[in-house]
């Protein structure tokens, strides 16, 4: 077995990307600017929308965050992303989810521009993506990928299980290891909460890849030997720790690395990867903002 290791490639992908900003304000650019959108107080959100900033603030990028309370209306944060969608010098922004009941989300991710959709959750980019057009690729999945391509892990031809179809992991995922790529080219089944008898498949799966958030959801007894293990799942379980949780994958790691060939941690997998991806989105619009 050996291990997918998300913290080291994170880190060789934030320096070529400081490395990228460097060189474009030795020209006399202006930085790239990521701007963040967090609405109420879950604790989770604001652990990764305050990494978000953090990671910008690594790579030389200007970043900001707009924070709204809980009780936002639809019309206020409407009007929020209708000013960050023309604001000067901007280059991107994401709306953090999940949002609250009373918002329609899909409202608000059609209202998000385009060209400043750096998540890829419009559904302009969504489609672009599905039609293996050059746009912003969804951070997680698009992460998944440039672990695959970094570790050189075979695609071709192989049967990958993806389990659990969310807009934000699962389904794109599913599009983007069946294109015409690599990686990709792969043989791909769409698992989810309906699926019959889901083993049969995990145990024909050369490469799994589960985004459920059930924390050791994944057994060995589901896994094909050698097989590629990725494991999206990120839940937090209450311990004795000062912080007083942990953070639990999908994946029974210790007994499925056993028999994997490769396998994701958590942490330290797929989530480092999933937040170097957001940088590289938004030096993409920056990209093409500056030409
Ligand atoms: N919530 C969980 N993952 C994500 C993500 O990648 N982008 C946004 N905007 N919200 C999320």
């Amino acid at each position: 077995m050996q291990i997918l290791d998300g913290i080291k490639l994170a880190k060789e992908i934030k320096q070529e990307i400081k490395e990228a900003v460097e060189a474009a304000v030795k020209e006399g650019k202006r930085k790239p600017h990521l701007a963040a959108v967090l609405v109420g107080n879950d604790g989770a959100s604001q652990t990764y929308v305050n990494n978000k900033i953090k990671d910008c603030q690594q790579v030389g990028f200007e970043s900001s965050l707009v924070k709204l309370p809980n009780t936002v209306s639809q019309t206020e944060l409407l009007e929020v992303i209708q000013k960050l969608n023309t604001q000067e010098n901007l280059d991107g922004f994401i709306v953090q989810l999940p949002l609250p009941a009373q918002i329609d989300q899909e409202e608000i991710i059609e209202a998000i521009n385009p060209k400043r959709d750096v998540d890829g959750f419009h559904p302009t980019n969504f489609g672009k993506m599905a039609l293996d057009m050059s746009t912003f690729l969804p951070a997680t999945p698009f992460g998944i990928l440039e672990m695959l391509d970094r570790y050189n892990i075979p695609t071709r031809g192989k049967h990958a299980v993806i389990i659990g179809r969310s807009r934000i992991v699962g389904r794109p995922m599913s599009i983007l290891m069946g294109r015409k790529d690599f990686p990709g080219n792969s043989t791909v089944t769409l698992t989810h909460s309906n699926t019959e008898n889901l083993s049969y498949y995990t145990n024909h799966a050369d490469i799994v890849i589960t985004a459920l958030g059930v924390p050791g959801f994944l057994t060995a007894d589901m896994v094909k030997e050698g097989a590629v293990v990725i494991d999206v799942g990120i839940t937090r379980v209450d311990d004795d720790s000062e912080k007083g949780y942990k953070l639990v994958g999908d994946v029974d790691f210790e007994n499925v690395k056993q028999k994997a060939s490769w396998i994701t941690p958590v942490p330290g997998g797929v989530g480092p990867m999933t937040r170097a991806m957001l940088l590289k989105n938004t030096l993409l619009a920056y990209k093409n903002n500056t030409k």
